[in-house]
């Protein structure tokens, strides 16, 4: 696979463009906000300065020519329907993919002639430093795409994975809200406070998690352990099937959280910015030790 676009030129769009580009093949940055396409471009080619790298404000241009497309349009289903629809047309030929980070990619590719050719590429943010893509099948992705995908991305220096059903949230989110369904279950009912949840997390399975995930962890405490564990805990967590009322309090509330000053916690001025600093410094240094 040789030329790619990238449709969205927002926060993923742009850095998706770069890495994709920094991997040596020619990035068309496709956007409809021209503000939008300009900052986008400039931060696509301060990552990879050696790069080709275009930018157009027509899907039809810059879809066109290319081999793969990576979608990274607002979060809106109806939106990325119309968009694919237009590809489809515009490239018969092409792969085409969707950033999306919850949305089905059997939805988003309805109105695509050919969906054998439609797939999901979920990477996470910042997606230049967090390794995995999960590659996911709908219900009309072809074994083909699914392999040249997964060769694409790993291809480009990304850790691609496969998921075989088109489940919302994939596997990394469905794993981590369900560990954030019952933080705050904890809090909502009374068993802790706020800080302690994450000064648990962080201090106990935070620890371990970089190094053994869930499954290998309990192949090694032996699973008659998890057995008994599982039976002794499992009725008691938290099951609900909908966002719990007390988040949906404190949102009532207008307590989103640092951008607002407080949310389960309070985020005086510039916690916001040290947050982020500290969050990439640490990423950074786990994937530069892993990489020893
Ligand atoms: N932000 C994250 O942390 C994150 C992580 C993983 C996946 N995603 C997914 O990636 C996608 C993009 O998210 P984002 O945070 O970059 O959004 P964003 O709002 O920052 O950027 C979206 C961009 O798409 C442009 N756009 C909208 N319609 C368009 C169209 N028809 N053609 C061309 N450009 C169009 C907008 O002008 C905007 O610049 C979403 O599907 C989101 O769910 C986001």
């Amino acid at each position: 696979m040789e030329g790619v676009a990238v449709v969205g030129a927002g926060l993923m769009g742009r850095r998706l463009a770069g890495v994709v580009a920094r991997a040596g093949h020619p990035v068309t940055l496709v956007e409809v906000v021209p503000e939008a396409l300009d900052a986008g471009l400039a931060d696509a080619r301060a990552m990879a300065p050696e790069s080709t790298i275009d930018g157009t404000s027509s899907v039809v241009d810059g879809v066109g020519g290319v081999d793969l497309v990576i979608e990274a349009i607002v979060e809106d289903l109806a939106i990325k329907q119309d968009l694919f629809a237009t590809m489809g047309e515009a490239n018969p030929g092409a792969i085409l993919c969707s950033n999306s980070s919850v949305l089905p990619i059997t939805e988003i590719a309805e109105r695509v002639a050919d969906g054998s050719r439609c797939a999901g590429t979920h990477f996470w943010n910042p997606p230049d430093l967090i390794p995995i893509v999960e590659v996911v099948r709908g219900a009309r992705t072809s074994d083909d795409t699914m392999d040249r995908t997964y060769g694409f991305m790993a291809g480009i220096g990304k850790l691609p994975v496969r998921v075989e059903k088109d489940v919302p949230g994939f596997v990394g989110n469905r794993l981590q809200h369900a560990l954030w369904r019952e933080a705050i279950d904890l809090v909502a009912t009374g068993v802790c406070d706020p800080e302690t949840v994450d000064l648990v997390v962080r201090n106990t399975i935070g620890l371990r998690l970089g190094e053994m995930g869930p499954i290998e962890n309990a192949d090694y405490v032996g699973l008659d352990l998890t057995l008994a564990i599982h039976e002794a805990v499992l009725p008691s967590i938290c099951r609900e099937p909908h966002a719990s009322p007390y988040l949906r309090e404190l949102v009532a509330k207008g307590q989103l959280g640092a951008k607002t000053g407080h949310g389960f916690l309070t985020w005086p001025d510039g916690a916001r910015e040290q947050a982020a600093v500290r969050l990439s410094a640490h990423v950074q240094q786990q994937l530069a030790d892993n990489a020893h």
